[in-house]
């Protein structure tokens, strides 16, 4: 019996294979049947500590298609943390006014901490350059939508590996599923040795490439990141690989027919427009599927499915 009653999310090893599978049959219900007035009198807490679109609206989005209502801001500048209020203190104050709460906070190990002090479920949104494990489901529900399963594809994640927290959350779901890893970085954004541990964990290959040519033909999934300038020490070691990796329409010509491009959006220059509109585009849709995965986890955390 598969429970998620009462259960944070604040990284995607917090969910066995069984009960991310779970919530991705209930994303599929949603998919099909989007309006349901399932969460009329519940109240959602949203704290965005940095911007977000995707995340902060779809959330906004999969409550209010539910019948739920949301409370939070989508800036600390208008909260009293501009006054010195702890995270502890925001957490368990705004708890007093919501059943679940969603959070993103540029710290590392943010989000763990507030779970620990929360006395409702915290539904992680991405906490620095760890983990970012709503956006990891909605991949995992995209690439089965578009390859029939999750087993055994070859994926090849290109660009910031190592700040990119959805290639951290994604590697290690994928591992649950005999995955095949195609790293392509510059060698400065290495995926970082503790996700490629978790790899060979599970006896699974990664390989690593600076150049992304070379994975074009292998890949079912071709997975472009964004390089994550907020997150650089240093400005001119941003300057120097920001345009590292620009995935352009005829550089689909010779890969795979059911290779899908995914990306978490938002793109910077990583791929033209020109690709929008070739079919193994997927990066919108991608964006739409995390309207229904949402909607599966808070229906599955308040235990109304
Ligand atoms: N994918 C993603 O997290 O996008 P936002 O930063 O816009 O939420």
């Amino acid at each position: 019996m598969i429970n998620l009653k009462g259960r944070s999310l604040v990284s995607i090893t917090d969910y066995n294979k069984e009960e991310i599978l779970r919530i991705l049959d209930i994303a599929e219900e949603f998919e099909v049947n989007q309006r349901q007035n399932i969460l009329n009198g519940h109240v959602i807490g949203s704290l965005f500590f940095e911007p977000s679109t995707r995340t902060r609206l779809s959330f906004e989005s999969a409550v209010q298609y539910l019948g739920g209502s949301i409370i939070g801001f989508a800036s600390p500048d208008v909260s009293s943390v501009t006054k010195g209020e702890s995270l502890k203190d925001t957490i368990l104050t705004v708890s007093n006014y919501s059943d679940l709460i969603v959070m993103r906070n540029p710290l590392d190990g943010s989000a763990r901490y507030a779970s620990e002090v929360s006395p409702v479920p915290i539904l992680n949104a991405g906490d620095g350059a760890n983990q970012h494990p709503t956006q990891c489901l909605l991949d995992l529900y995209s690439i089965r939508k578009t390859q029939g399963s999750l087993d055994n594809i070859h994926i090849a994640m290109v660009g910031d590996l190592k700040y990119g927290r959805t290639v951290h959350s994604l590697v290690q779901a994928l591992s649950l599923f005999g995955a095949t890893f195609h790293f392509v970085s510059p060698d400065s954004l290495k995926m970082p040795s503790s996700v490629k541990t978790w790899v060979k964990n599970a006896n699974l290959e990664y390989y690593q490439y600076n150049d992304f040519m070379e994975v074009m033909p292998i890949a079912d999934i071709l997975y472009m990141t964004r390089i994550q300038g907020e997150r650089f020490p240093d400005p001119l070691e941003y300057e120097k690989v920001k345009n590292a990796y620009i995935l352009e329409n005829s550089m689909l010509e010779n890969t795979k027919d059911n290779l899908k491009v995914l990306h978490p959006l938002p793109r910077v220059n990583e791929i033209t427009e020109d690709v929008d509109d070739n079919p193994k585009a997927y990066y919108f849709q991608q964006a739409r599927n995390g309207v229904f995965v949402r909607q599966a986890l808070i229906a599955a955390i308040l235990g109304l499915k």
